[in-house]
């Protein structure tokens, strides 16, 4: 029947472009999930932590190969003292975080060979590791699930971030620091002096290199993006096309039941209306033992040729 076909056909469209939206979605609530899961590990490593000392955590064995450090530090402290540097971050005097907490941990993470899997810019490849900086509350060490706090650094001394191994990269080559924003989105700038990238704020940071002038020679880190698992601009493009399509297709579908239900009821009618103008009723037979309906005369009767 055709409505069967109908739906199998409307089934089929929906399954194609389903599984795009429910990939790409995933996608952000796993990278978001990572850093739940990595703020999580960084707590554990506070057993007795003592301000101002940065202690190495572990990560669970399915994210081997990040590591990850937490240091705990009085608002207060942060702000007039500043902390000289953590890992690559350089973190001046008065930066501060908003909503004031009294105690913080800011947490570091450095992806490592996971930093292509959970992150990508298209036409560039990471030339560093994609690296994290967080804050969070710490007056309770066991909290989980904790919203970051925002990182406010003082408008005329900023963040900054040095790499290792920049400097051989050469001054042709199109190398921007990439910020990724935890709502998914990312920002390119160039670098300070060829060396430095500079932070407004929590997030990830990498540096990454123009693809097309990496093309000759193998990217130093080896890290060619596989495109299936990424989060990016052009991802949410295609999720509301595909999530207005699917709507689309919805409606298109619902009116073509209704229109469905009117034709199948108006045909009933007419042929009902037509059966009493003609007023042609087939009679009922017993044939075996079955009642069917057969009709009294036959049109054309059958004739033998000569
Ligand atoms: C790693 O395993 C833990 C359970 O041990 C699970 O909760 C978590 O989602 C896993 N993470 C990844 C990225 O697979
Ligand atoms: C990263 O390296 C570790 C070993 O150091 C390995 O266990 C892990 O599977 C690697 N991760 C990826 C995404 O290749
Ligand atoms: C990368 O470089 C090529 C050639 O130099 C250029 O055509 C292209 O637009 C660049 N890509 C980006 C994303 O800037
Ligand atoms: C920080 O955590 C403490 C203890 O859980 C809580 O009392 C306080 O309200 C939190 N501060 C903020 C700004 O969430
Ligand atoms: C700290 O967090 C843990 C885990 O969420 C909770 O059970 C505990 O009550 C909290 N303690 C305080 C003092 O808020």
């Amino acid at each position: 029947m055709d409505l069967i076909r109908w739906c199998a056909a409307v089934i089929w469209f929906l399954g194609i472009i389903m599984p795009e939206i429910r990939s790409n979605a995933k996608s952000l609530d796993s990278v978001r999930s990572l850093d739940t899961i990595l703020q999580d590990y960084a707590y554990r490593a506070f057993v007795y932590p003592r301000t101002g000392e940065v202690y190495r955590a572990n990560v669970p064995s399915n994210l081997s190969g990040i590591s990850l450090s937490v240091v705990r530090l009085r608002s207060g402290s942060l702000r007039t003292r500043g902390m000289y540097s953590f890992n690559e971050f350089d973190i001046p005097q008065g930066v501060i975080v908003v909503p004031y907490v009294i105690r913080l941990a800011m947490v570091y993470q450095n992806l490592g060979n996971w930093s292509s899997v959970y992150y990508a810019v298209p036409g560039y490849t990471f030339v560093t590791p994609v690296i994290g900086l967080f804050a969070y509350n710490a007056s309770n060490i066991s909290a989980t699930n904790l919203p970051e706090l925002n990182l406010v650094p003082p408008s005329t001394n900023p963040i900054s971030i040095k790499f290792d191994g920049l400097n051989l990269l050469s001054d042709e080559n199109d190398v921007k620091c990439v910020h990724f924003h935890v709502d998914g989105s990312y920002t390119l700038e160039d670098l300070i002096s060829g060396e430095r990238c500079t932070v407004n704020g929590h997030g990830h940071f990498s540096v990454a290199v123009n693809s097309s002038d990496l093309a000759p020679s193998p990217s130093p880190s080896n890290e060619s993006p596989p495109v299936a698992k990424k989060w990016t601009e052009n991802h949410v493009w295609k999720i509301i096309v595909g999530v207005s399509g699917g709507v689309l297709v919805v409606i298109i579908f619902l009116f073509f039941i209704l229109w469905l239900l009117r034709y199948s009821r108006g045909r009933k009618m007419r042929k009902m209306l037509k059966r009493s103008e003609s007023g042609e009723e087939l009679s009922r037979q017993r044939i075996g033992n079955a009642q069917l309906p057969v009709a009294n005369m036959v049109r054309t009767r059958p004739v033998l040729e000569n």
